[in-house]
């Protein structure tokens, strides 16, 4: 359980003067750099990956914080299709190429979990509940995620996602402008907040507000010290800390309050609850798939609206197959956008958008910046003849096949018609082999009923700050590992609205 000590700990260190927590942190990273690292020893096993030249402690700073760059310099230095650094006592091997990919995915004893846990540092780890869960509980977790995704439960979720969406989109105004990684990221984070939790958070905007500023206190604090050295008390893992503990105090009350009222209610807290798990798996579930899922639904969201305010083209491709739902789906005495959207069954929103599914696998294919992380928890492996060791840690950037010109040429154009390429896990947007997103089925209801509410609501299109059609559609970057958010000031939406009531 969350220990109440290290909090104090934490809230005192954060209370000392600046100055004061500098000087331990530096004094500590000294000591660790001194007497805490070695150098790796060159190894003449023929099998072995090779090293990233230069190594020391400070040069794989940019895998954090330039993440695309980093790994394309390791492949190009080291001139292999794999190669591998050290991360303190942790080995660290980077693959790439179809027979790379293909063991990546295909290996049953590489393991998202313990990969993801310690190189990522994005979730929020409080001991017992989203760190050390023990795979019966993550199972269970799972599971539940299922349950959620079922159709009769998908379907109850369309009405509220659609309201959460309107009252959103009414607080923005006749006409505007915003940036999408603000505004859309925000709507996203309070439709995957109605999804995965509870009313009694979801229907409270400073909550989730709060929340979602906690969050990102999460993202700003993961620094390569807090992932390299998460024992070190340096101001950043002090901050997360507190952050965590005041996530996991929101959702425990959330799930005590709603317990001694005796009152059940239609959402997916109370399916947890009813379901008797114990309370270690309820505030698991919600801590750790609110931000997994808001994250990468709000990125692609985001890189969604983007892409079709910069292609006239596609905006109305798209308009034209919402009005065709609508009108097929035709509901009488409703007057609202959001209720006539939420009349069209949840069987059409799956199967009948070829164009907006197309949409959202080009803007995965080319705005989803993700390193998948696995940990060998089997024996040594061999891939493309190099060993990667019992207890090695083992990274598969997404770039290597999506911005791969020999399968997707010119790779940086956003073209939703392009060929697939046709060769093994050519496309791995929502994951491949035995690790597939388990949370798709909900992403893609939330992206469709959130773009479909966009699209006939406002009129818009993509400006630079000065409010001009940009010169050029803004590239996604693929260093901001978790937005891929292009530089600020280059791209903004401009919009009017042309439904009296949405
Ligand atoms: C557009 C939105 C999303 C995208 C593009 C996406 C993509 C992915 C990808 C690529 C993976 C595999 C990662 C890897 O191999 O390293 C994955 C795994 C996963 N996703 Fe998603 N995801 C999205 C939304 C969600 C949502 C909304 C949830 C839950 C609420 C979710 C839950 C999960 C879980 C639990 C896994 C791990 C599966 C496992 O351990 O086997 N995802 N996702």
């Amino acid at each position: 359980m969350y220990t109440v000590g290290l909090q104090s700990a934490a809230d005192a260190f954060l209370l000392a003067s600046l100055k004061a927590q500098v000087v331990i942190a530096l004094i500590i990273l000294f000591l660790i750099l001194v007497f805490g690292v070695g150098t790796h020893k060159e190894s003449f096993d023929e099998h072995a990956p090779v090293f990233l030249p230069g190594y020391h402690l400070l040069a794989i700073i940019p895998f954090f914080r330039k993440r695309f760059e980093f790994l394309n310099e390791g492949f190009k230095v080291t001139g292999q299709s794999l190669f591998q650094f050290s991360m303190l006592k942790d080995t660290v091997i980077v693959v790439s190429g179809e027979s790379g990919r293909k063991a990546f995915f295909s290996n049953k004893h590489l393991d998202l979990t313990e990969g993801f846990k310690v190189l990522s540092g994005a979730i929020p780890m409080v001991n017992g509940v989203t760190s050390d869960l023990q795979s019966r509980r993550i199972a269970l977790i799972h599971k539940r995620l299922a349950s959620v995704q079922n159709s009769e439960a998908l379907t109850r979720l369309i009405h509220p996602i659609l309201e959460d969406t309107r009252r959103v989109m009414e607080s923005w105004g006749p006409e505007g402008t915003f940036d999408p990684f603000e505004h859309v990221y925000k709507l996203v984070f309070q439709t995957t907040v109605r999804s995965i939790t509870c009313d009694e958070i979801a229907d409270d905007p400073m909550l989730v507000q709060k929340l979602k500023d906690l969050y990102d206190t999460l993202d700003s604090g993961t620094t390569p010290a807090t992932v390299i050295l998460p024992w070190l008390p340096t101001p950043s893992m002090l901050r997360k800390l507190c952050a965590t503990k005041k996530i996991y105090d929101i959702v425990v009350h959330a799930v005590n309050t709603r317990q001694a009222s005796g009152v059940a209610r239609d959402d997916t807290l109370q399916m947890l609850l009813d379901n008797g798990d114990e309370k270690l798996v309820v505030v698991g579930f919600i801590m750790g798939l609110l931000v997994a899922g808001a994250r990468a639904t709000g990125t692609t969201a985001s890189w969604l609206i983007t892409y079709l305010g910069g292609h006239q083209e596609w905006r109305e491709k798209a308009v034209v197959e919402v009005e065709q739902l609508l009108a097929s789906y035709h509901s009488s005495g409703t007057t609202s956008l959001s209720a006539h959207l939420a009349a069209v069954p949840l069987e059409a929103w799956e199967s009948e958008t070829p164009v907006i599914d197309a949409l959202i696998h080009e803007t995965l294919r080319v705005a989803q910046p993700h390193t998948a992380m696995r940990r060998n928890l089997g024996p040594d492996v061999l891939i493309d003849s190099k060993t990667i060791p019992s207890g090695a840690y083992v990274l598969y950037p997404f770039s290597d096949v999506h911005l791969n010109p020999e399968l997707y040429p010119d790779p940086w154009t956003f073209d939703p018609a392009r060929k697939p390429a046709n060769v093994p896990y050519g496309y791995v947007g929502w994951g491949g082999g035995k690790t597939v997103c388990l949370g798709q089925r909900l992403a893609r209801m939330e992206l469709k009923l959130i773009v479909a509410m966009f699209l006939l609501s406002f009129q818009f299109d993509l400006v630079d700050k000065d409010g001009h059609q940009p010169q050029a559609l803004p590239r996604p970057n693929w260093n901001d590992i978790l937005l891929c958010r292009p530089e600020t000031g280059h791209c903004y939406i401009r919009y009017q609205k042309c439904m009296l009531s949405l």
